[in-house]
């Protein structure tokens, strides 16, 4: 039997990396889905790459226009919703000292505001049994050099999960968090560093990772699975971290 069967599913930014991964892993398991991307590239290209596996939609989670667009096409061409993960992230970093004001603004916007109007969105199409995933990061529990902001949304964001899940039981709606630690999904070559920084970057992720290597997109989307699907039934407010052993070991 397989864990999504039947499900109606929205990953938002999933046209490249863990929401890519997790796309392709709950379409595997039976389920319907949707992803969202806000650039017209990556939706181009994962329109390419999930042709007969997903929808692919351009939609900023930070945008309450778009975002009220893409529920009103889910609730017209879905019905209902059975699972969201709300994934769409990005990350800025620098010490304190010399973070700039625009990319503080930018990364809550994305990692925090988005998942809210997302999940605002939603709530009316969330059917009894539905089941939301939050992308946090184990940043989230510790202070790390030059994380400090995205650590920050990523803490609100544990937080906003808590609040969820106490507000959606009476809806039967569980809510639940997935914490990964580096993961080599390529989003940290999206800013603006040369091939050899990125290189550098992941290299010094990695020495401080028990296992000493970054972890899989593939294996961050097995987590979500089993918080999407009925095999968590009762863990709600909870967040999973998958770090290597990072935080914990
Ligand atoms: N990789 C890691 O080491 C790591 C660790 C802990 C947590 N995470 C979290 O995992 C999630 C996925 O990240 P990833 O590593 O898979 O990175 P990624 O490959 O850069 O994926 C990010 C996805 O979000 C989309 N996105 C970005 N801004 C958006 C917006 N405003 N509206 C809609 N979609 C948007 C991107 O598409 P566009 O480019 O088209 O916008 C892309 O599909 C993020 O929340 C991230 O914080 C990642």
């Amino acid at each position: 039997m397989k864990k999504l069967e039947g499900k109606n599913v929205v990953v938002t930014g999933g046209t490249t990396g863990i929401g890519l991964a997790s796309a392709k892993l709950f379409h595997d398991e039976g389920a319907r889905v949707l992803v969202t991307g806000s650039s017209a590239k990556s939706v181009e290209l994962a329109q390419a790459e999930l042709r007969d596996v997903a929808e692919v939609v351009r939609s900023d989670t930070g945008d309450p226009a778009d975002v009220r667009a893409l529920f009103e096409r889910v609730k017209r061409d879905m019905g209902g919703l059975d699972v969201l993960f709300l994934n769409a992230g990005i990350v800025r970093s620098a010490p304190i000292a010399a973070f700039d004001e625009k990319d503080f603004d930018d990364v809550f916007r994305v990692n925090l505001k988005g998942p809210f109007l997302v999940l605002r969105a939603a709530i009316p199409l969330l059917r009894p049994g539905a089941s939301v995933v939050a992308n946090t990061s184990m940043t989230n529990g510790i202070g790390m050099l030059g994380g400090g902001i995205y650590a920050a949304s990523k803490a609100a964001l544990r937080s906003f999960v808590r609040t969820a899940a106490a507000e959606l039981v009476e809806q039967g709606v569980r809510v639940n968090a997935v914490s990964p630690g580096p993961t080599d999904s390529g989003i940290i070559a999206k800013g603006e560093r040369s091939a050899t920084e990125v290189r550098g970057i992941e290299e010094y992720l990695a020495s401080k990772i028990p296992m000493k290597r970054l972890g899989r997109p593939e294996e961050i989307a097995r987590a979500a699975l089993f918080l999407a699907s009925d095999d968590s039934s009762f863990m709600t407010g909870e967040e999973i971290v998958a770090d290597g052993g990072m935080t914990r070991v």
